[in-house]
């Protein structure tokens, strides 16, 4: 348990909802693979590790457990670095099946699966990871996982034992994507890679920093690695939010909003996308093979934090009052500052082009901007051309010299050069 919740607030609410939850003793531990039927149903943790690198944790956060299906995302982004989205996509869908996770949900026709978070399509996702052998392909799984973990993992044999023996199920998916030729290469190498990552030991803090790490953009926030690219990142999330709670999933995303995937090891992995990844650990599943408290916790979490996806809070109008405007030697200057997007853009636009026309020079001063979207950089290049179209002179200071608008809009770089160019026969007030 973390140290301190005085002097950790965030440990102390994770905490608090591991109070909340502990008590209930609903569900089963998964036992179709008998290693796992034998472990304690009892152990309760969570961790969240923020974007900035931050690291709390609240019960049994070192109690390891096997990653089980929390491992099928973050294979899908090996696979993606190896072979880009639209190859992939090619073998493997991106639709939600509805449909359990070990469901026969294979197109009828090309045998493709519908989505890699499914058994059939993570196995089918370990198939397309470059390598020469089921070892090397492993190895640079295992590698891959470390690095958004921050740590080196290590498979638990008796897990990956049990399961290799005992996964029947599995074994047939692949043949039957084998036989309509959309598993490609050797099935018994796919399944081994397969088998292994799913036995990979872990402990809430590592899977709440393979969070942070999507959240972060593919840069692990902790050691400052750079895992996955920032479009990786971004496409992995898209289908653990559309596809990671299998048959749960459409709920999960109406219900709580985050990305997130459960292995029925007993953990669930959530982010909050440029906030922080968080993880739970808890044995007993429901029947979609959920963590009955993990669901629960992140569940109360998200509502009571506001954290769904397409949550907006009050903040976002207070940020936009960084864009002021005023009047400077006879010019309007609009003063912009923080990460410019589409909607600060836009507040410009509307001020200054929708209403009357202004009656002297506009300035926009991007001085204080620290940075500007594709989207704002052209709803602001579009006022300015605008208003340029209505003859009113504009300027843009920016003494960075970024030239956020593009060409043409460069050319005053300080406010006095700017302000000094215009005509001042009208003083501002
Ligand atoms: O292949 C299996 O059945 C397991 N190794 C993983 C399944 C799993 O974790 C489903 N998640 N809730």
């Amino acid at each position: 348990m973390s140290s301190d919740h005085f002097h950790d607030p965030i440990g102390a609410a994770l905490e608090s909802l591991r109070e909340r939850f502990v008590a209930d003793h609903d569900g089963e531990v998964a036992s179709y693979i008998p290693e796992l039927a034998r472990v304690d149903p009892e152990p309760f943790g969570l961790a969240l590790v923020s974007a900035g690198g931050g690291s709390y944790s609240a019960g049994d956060d070192r109690t390891r457990f096997t990653l089980q299906s929390i491992s099928k995302p973050f294979t899908y982004a090996l696979a993606l670095c190896d072979h880009g989205l639209e190859a992939v996509l090619d073998r493997v869908g991106a639709e939600p099946s509805g449909e359990a996770y070990n469901a026969i949900s294979l197109d009828e026709e090309t045998g493709r699966p519908d989505n890699p978070m499914i058994n059939a399509g993570a196995i089918l996702t370990c198939s397309l990871v470059d390598g020469r052998d089921a070892d090397t392909r492993f190895g640079r799984v295992l590698e891959l996982l470390s690095a958004f973990a921050g740590r080196d993992l290590e498979v638990d044999e008796s897990v990956f034992d049990s399961e290799a023996t005992t996964g029947h199920r599995n074994r047939a998916l692949a043949h039957l994507m084998f036989h309509a030729e959309a598993l490609v290469g050797d099935v018994d190498d796919a399944l081994e890679v397969y088998t292994r990552q799913c036995a990979l030991s872990v402990d809430v803090r590592d899977v709440a920093t393979m969070a942070a790490t999507l959240s972060n953009a593919g840069t692990n926030p902790v050691t400052g690695d750079r895992v996955v690219a920032p479009e990786v990142a971004e496409q992995v999330m898209s289908v653990m939010a559309t596809c990671g709670m299998y048959d749960a999933s459409g709920e999960w995303l109406l219900r709580v909003g985050l990305p997130a995937k459960s292995g029925v090891g007993g953990g669930i992995v959530a982010v909050s996308p440029g906030r922080f990844g968080i993880a739970t650990f808890s044995p007993r599943l429901d029947e979609q093979g959920n963590s009955v408290r993990g669901a629960a916790a992140l569940r109360a979490m998200s509502t009571e934090l506001g954290l769904h996806l397409l949550h907006r809070t009050h903040h976002l109008e207070e940020e936009l009052a960084a864009g002021t405007v005023d009047d400077r030697a006879g010019a309007l200057v609009v003063r912009l500052s923080g990460e410019l997007e589409f909607t600060d853009a836009e507040r410009v636009l509307r001020s200054l082009v929708s209403g009357p026309t202004p009656d002297r020079p506009v300035v926009l001063d991007l001085d204080d901007v620290r940075g500007c979207d594709e989207v704002a950089s052209r709803v602001l290049r579009a006022t300015a051309t605008t208003l340029q179209r209505d003859g009113v002179e504009v300027g843009v200071v920016d003494s960075h010299d970024r030239n956020l608008l593009g060409e043409g809009f460069e050319d005053h770089v300080d406010m006095a050069t700017a302000c000094g160019s215009f005509d001042r026969s009208t003083p501002g007030a």
